[in-house]
Parts: structure tokens; sequence; C-alpha cells
């Protein structure tokens, strides 16, 4: 089994000195750069688009793991691939067309996400499961950063893990929300394998070493 990814998310940052931000976690074990684009439709804030992506970009060492939380994201997969994402997630409840959005992500090169919102079941994706690289599930309603994890969420970890290996994927589980020092073991060990981190990693006294935490946890995997 292959080491947990961890992935920063920018929405804590400091966007005055988003320069300064990227280059100190080019530096870090971080994999990939966690972006939250919202726009006020699909969830109840707006954050930043398209130049601030391509802004990252210009600086970043690290894929860009883009989290679109808008409606009607096919409109706009082309131009945030564009703006330098590598991987495009879109959430399954704002797509009515979900199989032809993962495809139209897959054209531009760029590897395709699917994020379910806590209410929204793992089994709603089981007949596209063959066609994601990312399974992203919030463990928070998302909007906001700073929220409580969503216990939940473990449940649906270990039932679309059973899932993924069951039919010898390699789908990524991403986990988004509330995720910490404090419970990342219980969330590795249920099956996660990329850890998307805001508060607690940008918040905390020495990111650098928190990341290096997040990273050597070596959870007991029961799968
Ligand atoms: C929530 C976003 C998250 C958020 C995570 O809507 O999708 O990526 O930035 O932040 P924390 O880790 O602080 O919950
Ligand atoms: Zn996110």
């Amino acid at each position: 089994m292959s080491k947990q990814i961890i992935a920063p998310s920018f929405l804590s940052c400091d966007f005055g000195r988003i320069k300064e931000e990227v280059e100190y976690y080019n530096l870090t074990q971080a994999e990939w750069f966690h972006l939250d684009v919202m726009d006020g439709v699909f969830v109840p804030n707006i954050s930043f688009g398209m130049p601030i992506i391509q802004a990252i970009k210009k600086h970043s060492q690290k894929p860009l793991d883009v989290h679109l939380m808008i409606v009607n994201p096919e409109k706009y997969i082309s131009a945030f691939r564009d703006a330098g994402a590598d991987n495009i997630t879109i959430h399954a409840e704002a797509s009515h067309h979900l199989h032809r959005a993962i495809y139209q992500i897959k054209e531009t090169g760029a590897k395709a996400g699917i994020a379910l919102n806590p209410a929204t079941s793992v089994e709603s994706i089981y007949d596209i499961l063959e066609d994601i690289d990312i399974v992203c599930l919030m463990s928070v309603n998302p909007g906001f950063g700073g929220q409580k994890f969503i216990y939940k969420t473990l449940e649906k970890i270990k039932k679309i893990k059973s899932e993924i290996i069951s039919r010898n994927l390699n789908t990524l589980i991403e986990i988004d929300g509330g995720v910490g020092l404090e419970n990342a073991e219980t969330i590795l060990q249920a099956g996660a394998d990329v850890l998307v981190a805001g508060n607690s990693i940008f918040k905390s006294q020495d990111p650098k070493s928190t990341i290096e935490k997040l990273k050597a946890i070596e959870a007991f995997k029961s799968f």
C-alpha cells in the first residue's frame, strides 16, 4: 500500500502573500495543492477562480488539485485546465451527466475527480467508478474551512474502499474537511489515500512539520 498523499487546502492561506505561501509549501512533503473554487450558488460562499489558480500555477512545483464547488461545472472544465489544474474534481450533485463530464475532464488531460456531499451515498457513483480517478468524500458540508469532521464519513470510506478493491481499481479516495492530526490515523485506517487539510496545516505553529507528521502516520489497514 502506498503512502498517503497530503494536500494542503489553500483556502486557509494568506492570499496577500500567495507567492511566498506557494514557495513555502513547495519545500514541504505535500504532494498536491488543493484549490477550492466556490461560486456562491452551489455553496454559500465565494472563493476564487481562474486568475488565482494561474497565479498559484506560476510558482507551484506540485500538481494542482482543483475542487469545483460550482453549478454547471461542465461549462468551465477547459478554462480550469488552461488555468493550470492537474486534477479537476466536480460534484456529483452539480451535474446531470456525470459520465459525460468525467470524459470531458479526461479529454483535457487532467485527472477526473467526483466529490460527494455528506448526504450523497457512495452507491450513487458505483456505475461510473471505473471511469473516475479520484473520489472525494466531503467530511463537512462544503463552503467553509475550519469545520468539524463528520464521523459518519468513516463508514462511507470503508464501503467505497471495499468496492474499489473488489473491482481491482486504482481510484484514489480523498477526504476533504475537518482533517487533522487528531483524526488522520482513523481516516487512513478506514481506507483514505489523500488527506486534504486546510486549517490544521495552515493555522498550525509549524505547517511543514504538521505535514511531515501527517505523512508519517502508519495506519493499521484492515483491507
Ligand atoms: C470545504 C473545502 C475544503 C476546506 C477544508 O468546502 O472543500 O477543502 O478548505 O478546510 P479544513 O481542512 O479547514 O476543514
Ligand atoms: Zn476542497
